[in-house]
């Protein structure tokens, strides 16, 4: 190989390398269909997970997103926070994908039922076997079988950075509805606070063509006034590492 072509395939395979350590950066999910392959292949995580000799979720913080222990550090500060300590008795998680927060989320509190809505069929059908939660209908971003004020617990992670604005918005307004007075809402969305112009310039540098939807921001401004509007007050947000960047966690409670 001459070598111009030896840095030429160097450089690709370190760029194939970055891509690969940041795991959802193959997102591509803006019109919400989320067909399984948009986000990870279920198969190959799965295989791949077992060679590493990791659970699936440790295995894509450390392997696929470089991040070890992200999943278990968010699930610590929700903790610390209080959100496990009322013993929620019925969780309600948005986009759980492989199941990484759902597995420890599960280790925090028991509840008598766990609801998820997953657009990826084999992930759905993996986490039903594997834990016993129940998978409701998933379209766009409707929680229709959900009664409304019925849920202590609704959750979502590192989904509303990935979808289209209205998805997000829809979502929010379905999430408000379905908790219970007293219940919170915790979620992660990419702010102005994990915008400053070194992450815009970080985000913007990365190679390829673009991700569609990936990475979503959304403001936080807009997001505790509409939860305000809905009866939910902000109680406590932190950041968590989302590949190259950050997410921003917001805790909601909503009014008695
Ligand atoms: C980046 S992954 C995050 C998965 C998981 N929460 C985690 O942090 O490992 C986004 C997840 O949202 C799911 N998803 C995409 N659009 C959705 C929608 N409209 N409703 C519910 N889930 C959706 C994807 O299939 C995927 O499982």
């Amino acid at each position: 190989m001459r070598a111009l072509d030896k840095g030429t395939a160097a450089v690709r395979s370190a760029v194939k390398r970055l891509i690969g350590r940041t795991g959802f950066d193959v997102v591509r999910s803006t019109n919400n269909r989320g067909g399984v392959d948009d986000f990870l292949p279920f198969e190959a995580t799965m295989r791949a997970a077992r060679a590493s000799g990791l659970s699936v979720g440790d295995h894509i913080d450390e392997v696929m997103n470089g991040t070890p222990g992200a999943t278990q550090s968010t699930v610590d500060e929700l903790r610390t926070l209080g959100v496990y300590a009322a013993k929620p008795d019925t969780v309600l998680e948005i986009g759980p994908g492989s199941g990484r927060y759902l597995e420890k989320t599960l280790k925090e509190c028991s509840p008598s039922r766990y609801e998820i809505y997953e657009t990826a069929a084999p992930w759905a059908a993996h986490l039903v076997d594997a834990f016993g939660v129940v998978a409701r209908p998933t379209e766009g971003s409707s929680l229709a079988p959900t009664p409304d004020g019925s849920v202590d617990l609704v959750q979502a992670h590192k989904v509303f950075n990935t979808v289209t604005f209205l998805c997000t918005a829809r979502y929010f307004l379905e999430m408000a509805r379905v908790t219970r007075p007293g219940g919170r809402i915790v979620f992660d969305v990419m702010t102005e606070t994990c915008l400053d112009p070194a992450a815009v310039h970080a985000w913007a540098a990365r190679g390829g063509a673009g991700h569609d939807s990936y990475p979503a921001a959304v403001p936080r401004q807009t997001c505790v006034d509409l939860f305000e509007s809905l009866g939910c007050a902000l109680e406590a947000s932190f950041l968590a590492p989302m590949g190259i960047g950050s997410t921003e966690v917001l805790v909601f409670a909503k009014g008695d």
